[in-house]
Order: structure tokens, then sequence, then C-alpha cells
């Protein structure tokens, strides 16, 4: 790109930038609030009463935010009256990383590109999806040795990219993994630390994209390319469709080989309920139905480590949540981190507890409490396909093998960037 262009493009990037701090500019910049908040959200969240209170407002380095904490919120700002709500902080940088796409679309551009998506989403697109998982996990799995410590993040990764790019594209995405996974990563460091795209990062941006632009293939690229889509608008939605899947899905596996390596008493059930449904063999999709115990233990993990910590929204008018007036351009915090954790929805919160979602004497958790893929009209589009990776990965990498914690990092928080873990033979 000649530089009188590129100077051009960093200018408008600079004025957009300029434009959307000052709509959200707080009336004084809090900066060990946003220091506190970026370190340990959790943490952060919890000194601000969310059990007493359904909103609480906060200021974060320059910009004031809405949090909300109760469900009948949560569904009115996702669900029911989601148009009076727009994009948020995240979402306007990651549209400086991914470009168009529909992570990054409102309103009816968004509904447009989710009605073009939704069907390569449909359940009957999954079908070779178990063979796909179970041949990952055992090329995997081949390479661990007993005792040796794993990161399972990076490790559930590999098996997640690998998976979506079966099933989405219908590509062997295994060649490409090494540069991938890394990538992604960087890719979401930079979104949550960076405003826009350092120059220094571009060179690595333009790799990425020279690896997407072969994943373009497969029924739901023939589908956006049908619909008149620009080979850089295919690429983008190539690059978020496996940004979105790869760090939650890997987010969502790790954490469940660590609860699971935590809890002996569950470990146990569910290897009973895995030879029980399976006998030995490896996992299909009609096996999952049938894995109740399972699902539980998903569900769980879901709602202890979320992988999305945070869903956020800017108002777009005026609008009064639970008593408080939050004005035309604050942002909205929803966070499946806090309110998933929050005592007055959930019996001893803390615990990691798989019985809560099947056992019949435990009283269920109002709907809008729980939300790890959102809802509304961005409910998560791949939630189907996470869920079954999960389950699938799950049956079979737990025929045979165990993860117990390591010493190295025995007391993760939910920010953990990695997670070491010892593989062991089940015996
Ligand atoms: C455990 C795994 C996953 C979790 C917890 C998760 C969570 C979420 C959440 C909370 C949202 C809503 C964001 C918002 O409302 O602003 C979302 C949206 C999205 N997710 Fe996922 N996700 C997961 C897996 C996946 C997978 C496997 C894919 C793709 C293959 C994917 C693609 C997307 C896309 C494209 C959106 C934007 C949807 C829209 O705006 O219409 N996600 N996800």
């Amino acid at each position: 790109m000649p530089s009188g262009q590129l100077l051009l493009e960093a200018l408008a990037m600079m004025r957009r930038q300029a434009r959307l701090s000052l709509r959200t500019i707080a009336p004084w910049p809090d900066v060990r609030a946003g220091r506190a908040f970026r370190r340990d959200p959790l943490g952060f969240m919890l000194t601000l009463a969310p059990q007493d209170n359904d909103v609480v407002r906060f200021t974060a380095g320059f910009s004031r935010f809405a949090l909300v904490c109760s469900p009948d919120l949560v569904h009115r700002v996702l669900v029911s009256e989601s148009g009076k709500f727009g994009e948020g902080k995240w979402t306007e940088r990651a549209s400086h990383y991914l470009g168009d796409c529909l992570i990054t679309r409102e309103a009816e551009p968004h509904a447009q590109r989710r009605a073009l998506l939704d069907p390569s989403f449909g359940a009957d697109r999954f079908g070779a999806l178990d063979s796909i998982v179970v041949s990952c996990c055992e090329r995997l799995a081949g390479r661990w040795r007993p005792g040796q410590t794993l990161d399972v993040l990076s490790e559930m990764g590999r098996i997640t990219i690998a998976a979506s790019g079966r099933a989405l594209f219908g590509v062997d995405v295994e060649p490409e993994v090494e540069g991938l996974v890394p990538a992604l990563s960087q890719l979401r460091r930079d979104i949550s630390r960076l405003p826009f795209p350092l120059p220094g990062r571009i060179a690595a941006r333009r790799r990425l994209r020279r690896v997407i632009s072969g994943l373009c293939r497969g029924p739901m690229v023939e589908r956006l390319r049908a619909a008149h889509l620009s080979q850089g608008a295919v690429e983008s939605e190539v690059l978020a469709m496996l940004f979105a899947s790869f760090d939650t899905t890997s987010s969502a596996l790790g954490w469940a080989w660590f609860a699971i390596g935590q809890h002996p008493e569950v470990e146990a059930k569910l290897h009973a309920e895995l030879d029980e449904v399976l006998g030995g063999r490896v996992p299909t999709l009609e096996d999952l139905p049938r894995l109740r115990y399972s699902r539980a233990v998903i569900t769980e993990v879901l709602r202890l480590y979320p992988p999305v910590h945070f869903v956020d929204r800017r108002a777009l008018c005026d609008v009064d949540l639970g008593g408080v007036r939050v004005r035309s351009g604050e942002y909205i915090l929803l966070s499946p981190l806090l309110t998933q954790r929050l005592a007055r929805f959930y019996e001893q919160p803390a615990r990691f507890w798989p019985e809560r979602w099947v056992g019949a004497d435990v009283s269920r958790p109002p709907r809008y409490a729980y939300f790890p893929f959102g809802d509304g009209p961005h409910v998560c589009i791949g939630r189907g396909l996470a869920l079954r990776v999960a389950a699938l990965a799950i049956a079979t990498l737990a025929r045979h093998w165990r993860f117990e914690p390591s010493p190295a990092l025995p007391d993760p928080g939910p920010n953990a960037a990695i997670l070491p873990m010892m593989p062991e033979r089940r015996t």
C-alpha cells in the first residue's frame, strides 16, 4: 500500500478513536480503578457491592461504566431492549483488528450477515464432527508423556482450531496449527490492551491473513461468496470465526480439566458415566444426549470459568436501568464471570458442583443469571458447535487420560493466560 494511503488510514483511525473517547469520557479519570480493573476484574467488581445492587457505576481510566448484575436487566439489555444498545468498547477495538464481520456489525447489517451465516451452524452441519474431534484428540494425546507439564489451554486450542477448521471450512488446519495458536493468542491480547493495531504488529497480522486466505473454502465461504462478498470481507469473516471459536472453546476445555483434576468425586462420576455409556469405544454424536453428567460438568465449567468474562454495550439513548439513569454514550458491562458467582442466585457459588444442574434437590438459578453465550440478536452463533466439541473432546480424552494440576500454578485466577497441568494415564 502506498505510504500516503497508509497515513490517511492512520489519520482516519485516530479521528475515529478521538470521537469514541470523547463520547464516553468520564468527569475525571480514575487511573487506579482502571489498573485494578485490568489486573483483577473479578476482584475489582466484587468491591462494588454487586450482592446488594442491580446496577453499579464506576469510572475506570477515562471511561464510565454501568455494571449490570441482575438477571432481569441482563434480559432487557441483551434481548427485550437490545435495540437501545450498540457496540461496546471491546467490539469497537475488535473492529480495527477483525474488520467488518458478524462480531463487529450492528442492527440491520448485522441481521443480514447473521441470516447468511446461521445455516452453517445448524445441527445438520456437524455430521462428521465426532470423527474429526476424536482423531484430533488422539493425534494430540499421542505426543503426551505421563507426568510432563503441559499448558492445557494451548493444547486444547489445537483441538479447537483443528475441529473448527474442518467443521466450518472443510479444511485440514493441522499443518497451520503451530503458527495459528500463537498468532490468535497474540491477537486476543492486543485487542484487550491496545485501541488499534500497532505498526509493529501489522506484519504479524498480514502473515495471519495469508494463512487465513488459504482456509477460505467450504460451504460457509461459498454462501458468503454467493452473496457477493469481496475476498477481503470473506477473509475477515473466516478470521473472526476462528478467533471467536479458538479462545473460547479452548478455555472451556482447559478449565474443565483443571476443575475435574481438583475434584476427585466429580472425576469418578464422569469416568463411571463414560465407561457405562461408551464401554471403552470412542464417542459419537449420538452418544451425547446420554452423557448427562458430562453435560452438567461442562455447564458448571461455563458458570464458574466462563470464557467470555464480559459482554459490553454502549447506550444509544438515555435509559433507566433498575432506577439508575444511564446516559446515551455510556458503556454497559454485563459479566457472566460476576453474575454467575453471586450468592443471591447460586447456592455455594464458589464451589465447582455439577450436581447443581442435575440434582433434584438443588434450586436452579433464574434464567438470566446464567449467560455464558450471551443472548438476543448477538447470541453466540457457535454455541452448538462449542458444546459438541467440548463434550466429544472430554469423552475421548477421559477414556485414557486424567490431568493433575501442576504445583507450578496451584491456584490460577480466572485471568490466567496458561494452565499448567500434568497428564497421567487412567488406570
Ligand atoms: C465455549 C465456547 C464459547 C463461548 C463461551 C462463547 C461466548 C460468546 C458470547 C458471550 C457471545 C456474545 C457476545 C455479545 O453479545 O457481544 C458470542 C458471540 C459470538 N460467538 Fe461465541 N462463544 C463460544 C464459542 C464460539 C464458537 C465455536 C464460534 C464459531 C465457530 C463462536 C463465534 C461467535 C460469533 C461469530 C459471535 C458473534 C455473534 C453475533 O454478533 O451475532 N463462538 N460468543
